[in-house]
């Protein structure tokens, strides 16, 4: 995987806007059966990257998976003065922090990844500035950062807005303080976690995200020095140190890859065994799939999903960890569109993470939505059709559809699933699956 955006010499390859034309062609009607190996977490490794900076010298992070926001996330922190290395045959990716970083995030990768921010809490904390540009709307919603910046100011930031950037600062140290999250929001804990671990005095966030890739990055910080009490709790207590020193961490297994596949057995008649996953992380996922009517057995390094029949229809509402994850929500949508009986999805993370069902809909499936509400009558069958992914997991979901309509399905798109599903296409071949990468010229 490589960063690719004309845009910026020197960083990308020539390829850059093949992505924009490549397209994703399955056939559907095959079933998947045997083992998939899942790497680390998309939404822990970049934060981890980004917790790096909280100390000079050089740090490494494994089980990083090959994708290409880790690339973005490298692109960026060698631009903030690191020296960033991706070591793919061993999944490795090591970083070389300087002792005075640069602080400013351009609108070019932030526009590009979101997850950019995270490197305002321990700018702000090592260096005494960020400036991070303002990500603006994405296609699954407005996502503000007020509770980021609230937890900054409460611990003596100062942080403006200017020209599309957000300006934090500090004169001296950062105070501890204590903060209350208006929700439990998995990148404002993370910020204020970051920003902590380094200020004078004791902070503690109350409402705090309790996501496994909280307690990995809590872990890391740990490693690295950091006090911290109450790690999986919604209760953070954080005893703030002068400096911290590099760390050696592995990034916890991706269980939302992870629990796309096990989707994907449910929905194919498949047996797949997922390995290198923790069900405890998926936990509310697992007995949706059981009360739809697969086998779903646990073993030590992960899990095995059987499904003998069409799936029932299950009733699904996303809520922070350790509710229902909303970046499975599409696909349990897919699951239902072809489950039998009716079931009600509720969004309650991210508004506009049902536009996924009008590309849906082009499948044949049977969904209406209203506000953060979806009615899915599942149908007997689905029929192929070209279809664009808006985001992600919105890229699963349809990718999962095209596995069980009829005839051909062209998902458009493709760069979305890249930014967070290594190998998808080798280990969906691998699986059974009749699934081709195909530039638009072939289409
Ligand atoms: N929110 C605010 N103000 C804030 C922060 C959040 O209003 O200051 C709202 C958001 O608008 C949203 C809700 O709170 O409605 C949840 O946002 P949260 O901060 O928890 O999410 P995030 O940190 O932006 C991460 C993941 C998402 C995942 C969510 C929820 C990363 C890079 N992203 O986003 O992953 O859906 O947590 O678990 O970690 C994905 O992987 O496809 C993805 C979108």
């Amino acid at each position: 995987m490589t960063l690719r955006d004309p845009g910026v010499p020197g960083t990308m390859d020539a390829a850059t806007y093949d992505a924009a034309v490549e397209v994703l062609r399955v056939t559907g009607g095959r079933r998947l059966a045997g083992e998939v190996c899942v790497a680390g977490a998309k939404n822990s490794v970049l934060k981890l990257m980004a917790a790096t900076l909280l100390a000079p010298g050089t740090s490494t992070i494994r089980n990083v998976p090959d994708i290409l926001d880790v690339e973005i996330m490298s692109e960026l922190l060698r631009r903030l003065g690191c020296v960033v290395e991706h070591h793919r045959d061993v999944a490795t990716v090591t970083i070389d922090v300087p002792h005075r970083p640069e602080h400013r995030a351009d609108y070019d990768l932030v526009r590009r990844m979101r997850a950019s921010i995270c490197v305002m809490g321990p700018l702000v904390a090592r260096v005494g500035a960020a400036d991070v540009a303002v990500p603006g709307g994405d296609n699954i919603g407005s996502r503000g950062l007020d509770i980021h910046v609230a937890g900054l100011r409460r611990m003596g930031a100062e942080v403006t807005s200017e020209h599309g950037y957000l300006l934090a600062s500090s004169a001296g140290r950062l105070r501890g303080a204590q903060t209350w999250l208006d929700f439990p929001s998995v990148g404002a804990t993370e910020t204020i976690l970051m920003a902590a671990v380094l200020a004078e005095g004791e902070s503690v966030i109350d409402n705090a995200a309790r996501e496994p890739e909280i307690v990995d990055i809590c872990q890391m910080l740990e490693a690295m020095g950091a006090h911290i009490e109450g790690i999986g709790t919604s209760t953070l207590r954080i005893e703030g140190v002068e400096a911290l020193r590099p760390v050696e961490h592995a990034t916890v297994p991706d269980r939302i890859v992870a629990g796309t596949w096990a989707v994907a057995a449910a929905m194919t008649h498949g047996d797949i065994t997922i390995r290198g996953a923790q069900a405890g992380h998926l936990s509310m996922a697992l007995e949706k799939l059981s009360t739809a009517g697969a086998d779903v057995h646990e073993s030590a390094d992960g899990f095995r999903v059987i499904m003998d029949r069409r799936p029932a229809a299950v009733d699904i509402v996303t809520l922070p960890y350790p509710g229902f994850p909303t970046d499975l929500q599409p696909q349990f949508i897919a699951l239902n569109s072809i489950a039998e009986g009716a079931s009600l999805v509720t969004e309650n993370l991210f508004e506009a993470r049902f536009r996924f069902v009008q590309e849906l809909a082009r499948l044949g499936a049977d969904v209406r939505t209203d506000g953060h509400h979806a009615l899915v009558r599942g149908r007997s069958a689905l029929s192929g059709a070209p279809v664009e992914a808006t985001d992600i997991r919105a890229g699963a979901g349809l990718v999962l559809a095209g596995l069980v309509a009829e005839g051909q399905t062209t998902v458009y798109g493709v760069g979305h699933i890249d930014r967070g599903y290594a190998d998808f296409v080798p280990d969906l071949q691998r699986l059974g699956a009749d699934v081709q990468r195909l530039d638009i010229s072939d289409a």
